[in-house]
């Protein structure tokens, strides 16, 4: 039959697996691609612009595609553990994989900064859950150390596994579309996904012959997985909350903030991949503040119907500021990826929004009148 059973399923002859791995899967990927239709700036610009909707994987965001790689792999390397350092998504995909594989997952989570539905994620799905009196940074800077030291497969995203499995997320989109867009736009944090998306797109529209002239950056355009369908790749947009934006200071922010806990983070740790993918594409990083990310967190929920997490949403806001200031010109493709679904972090989404709850009567006369009131 063609039941989807999942990435390694679907993209297993251009994922490096150790042959005959048992893939450890929870049907990831196959995300939506959902063209935006009601936000006007879209509209008047003669823009087609697209979201990739990675909050309906298995755990809600687009963790699931590397946890998958790397989960199988680890596993088919005999290791009992895995361990990793997380703004809560990562920890929540790799408990759910561990459970799934039978293994332990170790996560290291900074105390107090992470979303509620992540945090109840990883408890339910068995995690040993370490809050660590630091940040995401100090977490990172551990977990690598107890790779050494313990017997624990570490499944950030510095795990190479990780960003091969992300990378579908690219091919689904040129499959959708028949090429790759014009520009892509994604948060960035750790800076992993948009090192990922450029592989995967490098991999999609290169082909082998282009070595020689157009190293894809990660493999020198000779490893057996380019496709090579051809047209070209997008131009990579990078977008980071003002208090944890260090693309756009130059160099690692010391004190990360922002309520977009997700993307909390000072120093990512594939700077120099994501620096590449930039300057390749001839890409550029911008910022927003916590209140215009909450801002386009409601616009996108309340007129298209999409619900993501804050960290998700720079994306979108980031599109629609270039599209708005001729930096992405009309006639352009765009495609934004939604990392997290909204339904991780209810708390933020609730004390922002827009639309208030009404308390009435139990009784028809006054929902009628609450109607008629709203009606306007
Ligand atoms: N969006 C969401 C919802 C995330 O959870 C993350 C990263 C990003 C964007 C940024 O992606 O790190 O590849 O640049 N979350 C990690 C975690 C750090 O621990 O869950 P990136």
């Amino acid at each position: 039959g063609n039941r989807y059973t999942g990435l390694i399923g679907a993209y297993g002859d251009r994922l490096p697996l150790t042959p005959g791995a048992r893939p450890i899967s929870l049907g990831e990927g196959n995300t939506p691609l959902i063209r935006l239709e009601n936000l006007p700036v879209a509209r008047d610009r003669d823009i087609e612009l697209y979201v990739k909707y990675e909050g309906l994987n298995p755990t809600a965001s687009f963790k699931d595609r590397g946890m998958t790689v790397a989960v199988t792999q680890a596993v088919a390397e005999g290791s009992e553990a895995i361990i990793c350092a997380s703004t809560g998504n990562t920890s929540a995909s790799a408990a759910a994989y561990a459970a799934r594989a039978g293994i332990k997952a170790f996560v290291l989570i900074p105390d107090g900064k992470i979303a509620m539905g992540k945090l109840a994620q990883a408890i339910m799905h068995g995690a040993e859950v370490l809050q660590i009196r630091g940040n995401f940074d100090d977490g990172m800077r551990i977990v690598k150390e107890m790779a050494e030291q313990a017997p624990v497969s570490l499944v950030n995203s510095v795990n190479p596994y990780r960003l091969q499995g992300q990378k579908t997320a690219a091919f689904e989109i040129c499959e959708a579309l028949g090429a790759a867009p014009d520009y892509h736009c994604l948060p960035v944090g750790n800076a992993g996904n948009i090192t990922a998306y450029w592989m995967g797109y490098s991999e999609m529209v290169l082909s082998p012959g282009q070595a020689g002239t157009q190293a894809c950056g990660f493999c020198g355009g000779d490893c057996q997985f380019h496709q090579g369908v051809g047209g070209k790749r997008p131009v990579m947009l990078g977008y980071q909350a003002s208090g944890s934006a260090p693309f756009l200071r130059g160099g690692p922010v010391s004190h990360p903030e922002t309520l977009a806990t997700a993307i909390r983070i000072g120093a990512p740790q594939s700077w120099d991949y994501a620096r590449t993918a930039s300057r390749e594409s001839g890409g550029w990083f911008d910022e927003f503040s916590d209140e215009a990310i909450l801002d386009a967190q409601w616009q996108l929920a309340s007129h298209e119907g999409i619900f993501c997490e804050p960290a998700s949403v720079v994306s979108v806001a980031g599109a629609l500021r270039d599209i708005d200031n001729g930096q992405i010109p009309a006639g352009s493709r765009v495609v934004c990826t939604l990392t997290g679904h909204g339904l991780k972090d209810p708390d933020v989404a609730q004390r922002h929004a827009e639309s208030a709850v009404s308390t009435v009567d139990a009784s028809g006369a006054a929902v009628r009148e609450a109607i008629l009131g709203k009606m306007g």
